[in-house]
């Protein structure tokens, strides 16, 4: 099998880790891979606590609601759909253009006009006011046009995140299995409270999954792993 397809294939939800050391150059390459995950208008609108500090992991495993995966992580990785953080991403890409030889000024120009537009669709305004505005102009536009609908509330926007933060934890979970470290996605943690200790703002951040990374345990026996079959999970029209 393909080397990729296998690593793919191979990689299961660890529920018992023992101690291993994650080196500084392993850490930066399975976070690499995780921010070379697709993401909507290229925005990235994630961030990654890497915890791994012993008193920080106690602390966190805690507030994983104590689970065997957490408890026994030789780290664990929050990961956060951040909605606060587009005009930042943005302009840094706008420098990033102008920096490189590559980029004409008609197409920095022409991102910078995307961009512009991009952020006005993207914003809720005070009290949603701007949003519901929105709403209902895109919703006289699809009478006539078929257009969409963009994100117009604060939960609209939150879900947009989480489809592209999604996509960074599965790179950062096959990234790991490949360089022989173990994981376990989860969503059993007190949001409220994780969310508080790691000071995130109630109105940009909203964590997605937690994920926990070790070597899996001698301990531990897998169960065998069951997926649908093709057809209860596949239309090919
Ligand atoms: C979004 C999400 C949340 C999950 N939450 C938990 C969790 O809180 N605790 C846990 O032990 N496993 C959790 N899992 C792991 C699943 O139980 C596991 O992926 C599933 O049973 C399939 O097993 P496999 O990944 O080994 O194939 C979660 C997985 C996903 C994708």
């Amino acid at each position: 099998m393909n080397v990729t397809l296998e690593t793919i294939c191979k990689r299961r939800a660890v529920k018992v880790f023992e101690p291993v050391d994650i080196s500084e150059g392993i850490r930066e390459q399975i976070l690499n891979a995780a921010r070379h995950a697709p993401s909507s208008f290229n925005s990235q609108p994630y961030r990654l606590y890497w915890i791994q500090t012993g008193k920080e992991r106690t602390a966190a495993a805690k507030l994983c609601m104590g689970q065997m995966p957490a408890e026994t992580a030789s780290a664990l990785i929050v990961v956060v759909a951040d909605i606060g953080s587009l005009t930042a991403t943005s302009r840094s890409q706008l420098e990033w253009m102008r920096s490189r030889s590559e980029f004409s000024e008609a197409k920095i120009r022409d991102y910078e006009r995307t961009a512009k537009i991009g952020r006005i669709l993207f914003m809720p305004g005070p009290f949603g006011i701007f949003g519901a505005v929105k709403w209902g102009l895109f919703w006289l536009l699809n009478l006539w046009k078929v257009m969409g609908m963009p994100p117009t509330s604060r939960q609209d926007l939150f879900k947009w995140a989480t489809k592209s933060t999604s996509l960074a934890c599965q790179n950062l979970m096959i990234a790991a299995e490949a360089l022989g470290i173990n994981t376990c996605p989860m969503e059993g943690f007190d949001g409220r409270r994780l969310a508080k200790y790691l000071g995130l703002s109630t109105r940009y951040h909203e964590i997605v999954m937690v994920i926990a990374m070790g070597k899996k345990s001698q301990t531990y026996v897998e169960p065998p792993q069951w997926r649908r079959p093709l057809h209860a999970t596949v239309s090919i029209l």
